[in-house]
């Protein structure tokens, strides 16, 4: 089978070295990719919102499956668009696939507002009886309520713009003035461009948060191992939010008990919410969640794999990806059940210096051929091939999961692994994990 995986990010890197482990893969392509995508299959320079350019690709190379990475292609509607222009498989593919068009691992853009709309998703949550925090909803024509409603509201209080606002668009202020200012400029001003026309406000929850994976066909799912991400660019969870500084995988404090709760209180009544409104659902769900005492409430739902929790949950996942995606594509998720390895795995993100605010790009990343070890994989983010070199492309460059028996030695394996990796401004974080040390 030819598979087009769309994303560019280390995410893209793992699921990339995933696929191509399977026998079922043939031809791996990456749009548009870094440099260690280029290592397990082709990188195409294609923007992944470029629907007919990427349907285009499907047909001048082939391609069986896409599987996407990221959100924004989803939200914008790529699986709507093959949806009204399908890309016929020729009769022998389609027979051993058992299906008759390509099918696009994600769901359509109306259930991508999952992630795309937080306003849907709290709505969704309600209407599902789902535990989240409590919430109301704002924009220009009840603007002035809005402003009555953080007057009277407990602190600290949480903003949400409603759209994808590429990570940023949370704010939790503990001062009610300054709430104000900041709805006024998210509603009034676009603080947030179109995304915060409409906001969200909640109830502040307390506690650890961890991510969990379903993978669903729409009626059947399966639950992938969990994981925790590291978000503050600084140690001891300070500073700046990031796309992710590292992640962990399984989750030390995610027992049966509570994963019994968020099996039976989360995950399906989520796929059986899907089911019921008949959202055409055919991909990951990301449930990130917060455990409050003993019991998880979702703070919101993401409609891809998390990055850089992919760079722990691939490594750890002993099924056949293809198989899974295939699975996925056939709504026969039931005859599958997912096997992992028990050992825990833990990656460390190194990026640019300077990041998550500016950056520079183009730094000559040394030492990549220095990294063999048994326990550990490298995955790029932002890297880019040059002039035979591989340079720095992007605030998140690379990372490096490591297995171990505790959290401690896996990372402590990462870190040594980096010890050799250098480019100028490199910065990581030697603390990931530190909770369970
Ligand atoms: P999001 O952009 O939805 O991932 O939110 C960013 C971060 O804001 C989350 O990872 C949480 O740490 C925090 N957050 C969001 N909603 C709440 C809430 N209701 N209570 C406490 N923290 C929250
Ligand atoms: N690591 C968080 C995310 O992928 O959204």
């Amino acid at each position: 089978m030819n598979i087009l995986l769309l994303g560019s990010g280390g995410r893209e890197h793992a699921i990339a070295w995933k696929l191509k482990q399977s026998s079922s893969c043939d031809e791996l392509y990456i749009a548009p990719g870094n440099a260690g995508t280029a290592e397990s299959g082709t990188n195409i320079q294609l923007a992944i919102t470029d629907f007919a350019g990427i349907r285009q690709a499907c047909l001048d190379k082939d391609i069986h499956l896409v599987i996407v990475g990221p959100e924004e292609p989803l939200v914008k509607g790529v699986v709507d668009y093959f949806k009204a222009n399908p890309v016929a498989l020729s009769a022998d593919i389609a027979a051993e696939m058992g299906l008759k068009e390509v099918p696009v691992i994600g769901p359509d853009a109306y259930g991508a507002q999952l992630e795309g709309s937080k306003a849907f998703a709290k709505a969704f949550m309600k209407r599902h009886a789902i535990p989240t925090a409590a919430y109301r909803e704002f924009d220009a024509d009840n603007f002035s309520e809005g402003l009555d409603y953080i007057k009277q509201h407990s602190l600290p209080i949480v903003l949400k713009a409603d759209g994808l606002a590429a990570g940023k668009g949370v704010l939790i202020l503990n001062d009610r003035e300054e709430a104000a200012q900041e709805f006024t400029s998210m509603i009034q001003e676009s603080k947030f461009g179109d995304a915060s026309k409409k906001v969200v406000i909640e109830q502040f929850l307390s506690g650890i948060e961890l991510s969990v994976f379903v993978l669903t066909d729409g009626k059947n799912f399966l639950v992938l191992p969990e994981a925790k991400d590291y978000k503050r660019i600084g140690e001891g969870d300070t500073g700046l939010n990031t796309g992710g500084m590292g992640a962990v995988s399984p989750v030390p404090f995610a027992g049966p008990d509570f994963m019994q709760k968020v099996m039976e209180r989360v995950v399906k009544p989520t796929v059986s919410g899907l089911q019921k409104e008949a959202i055409d659902y055919k991909g990951f769900v990301f449930i990130g969640l917060i455990m409050v005492g003993e019991d998880p409430y979702v703070i919101e739902y993401n409609c891809r794999m998390g990055d850089p929790e992919t760079e722990v949950v691939m490594p750890r996942l002993k099924n056949d990806l293809v198989e899974l995606m295939l699975a996925t594509a056939r709504q026969e998720l039931d005859q599958l059940t997912i096997e992992y390895d028990p050992r825990i795995a833990c990656t460390v993100m190194a990026v640019s210096g300077g990041y998550p605010g500016d950056y520079e790009k183009g730094k000559i990343i040394k030492g990549l051929d220095k990294v063999g070890s048994e326990e550990s994989l490298v995955f790029h983010a932002g890297t880019a091939e040059k002039g035979g070199k591989i340079v720095t492309n992007g605030g998140r460059v690379l990372c490096v999961t490591s297995f171990g028996s505790t959290v401690t030695e896996a990372v402590d394996r990462s870190k040594k692994i980096l010890e050799r990796i250098e480019f100028e401004g490199m910065n990581y974080r030697k603390d990931i994990g530190f909770e369970f040390n």
